[in-house]
């Protein structure tokens, strides 16, 4: 496996995080149903996450299907749940010989026996691969995910593991479903649409922006690669001034 890092724009993101938004305005400008769309976006997921090495991406984060999702029709949930079944069926081989490791945030329990079984097996065959970590939210809200955190932090304060007093900047991200990854650098929003939309709310507080009007279906790893190289231009300050 090649990898390019040479040409990875120097001062890139490590670590990017993609709302992949536009499948259903996709398919709909086609006069198709809108799963065509869905099918259509998990076939660019492919080329994105190939494109990482060569971009120095470490972390790949992309956010599949939020706690809100839930409230469209029947039938396209029903469908993008068996879309979700297919793709870990179809990519598993080849995410695994490309290095890749892929785990799963969310909260699982609304999620079919069939599909959560798919994702352990999943995650349990790549995870010994550190070239890309590809992290998929999936039935995913930071605000879920918040409230969940909140409930084992609170449950570890009245079982005596951790005093209140304890309770730091550092604490609450331990117990986030992304406690093992970095932050993201940069959040990428296709389809034109400028808003979070519930996605990782905490980590992304000092994360770059990039809100572009492409169609998820109709990104490529070039359009990828610019969106880094202009990040690179960028002055993180953190709050400080630079002197
Ligand atoms: C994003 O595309 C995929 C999911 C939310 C599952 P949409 O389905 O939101 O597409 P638009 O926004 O309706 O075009
Ligand atoms: C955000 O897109 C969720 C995903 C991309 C999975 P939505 O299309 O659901 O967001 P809203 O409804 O436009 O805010
Ligand atoms: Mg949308």
């Amino acid at each position: 496996m090649q990898d390019r890092p040479s040409s990875a724009p120097e001062g890139g993101p490590r670590h990017v995080a993609i709302i992949m938004d536009g499948n259903g305005r996709w398919a709909t400008m086609r006069g198709r149903p809108r799963l065509f769309g869905h099918h259509a976006g998990a076939r660019r997921v492919r080329e994105v996450v190939e494109a990482c090495p060569g971009l120095g991406i470490k972390y790949l984060t992309i956010f599949a299907f939020s706690t809100e999702n839930w409230k469209r029709t029947q039938t396209e949930v029903a469908g993008l749940m068996s879309l979700f079944r297919r793709y870990i069926v179809k990519e598993t081989r080849a995410l695994s010989q490309r290095g890749v490791r892929v785990r799963f945030i969310g909260d699982r329990v609304r999620l079919d026996a069939k599909l959560i079984a798919l994702m352990d097996d999943l995650e349990a065959v790549t995870a010994g691969n550190d070239r890309v970590h590809l992290t998929i939210a999936l039935n995913y809200g930071s605000r879920d995910e918040v409230a969940r955190a909140t409930k084992r932090l609170a449950q570890d304060v009245a079982e005596g593991r951790l005093r209140p007093e304890d309770v730091d900047e550092e604490t609450l991200p331990r117990y986030l479903d992304t406690h093992v990854l970095p932050d993201p650098d940069l959040v990428i929003r296709t389809s034109g649409e400028a808003r979070i939309s519930n996605f990782l709310l905490w980590q992304s507080a000092y994360a770059e922006y990039e809100f572009i009007d492409t169609l998820w279906p109709d990104f490529t790893a070039d359009e990828l690669r610019g969106l880094c190289v202009s990040y690179s231009t960028r002055d993180r300050r953190f709050g400080a001034v630079k002197t």
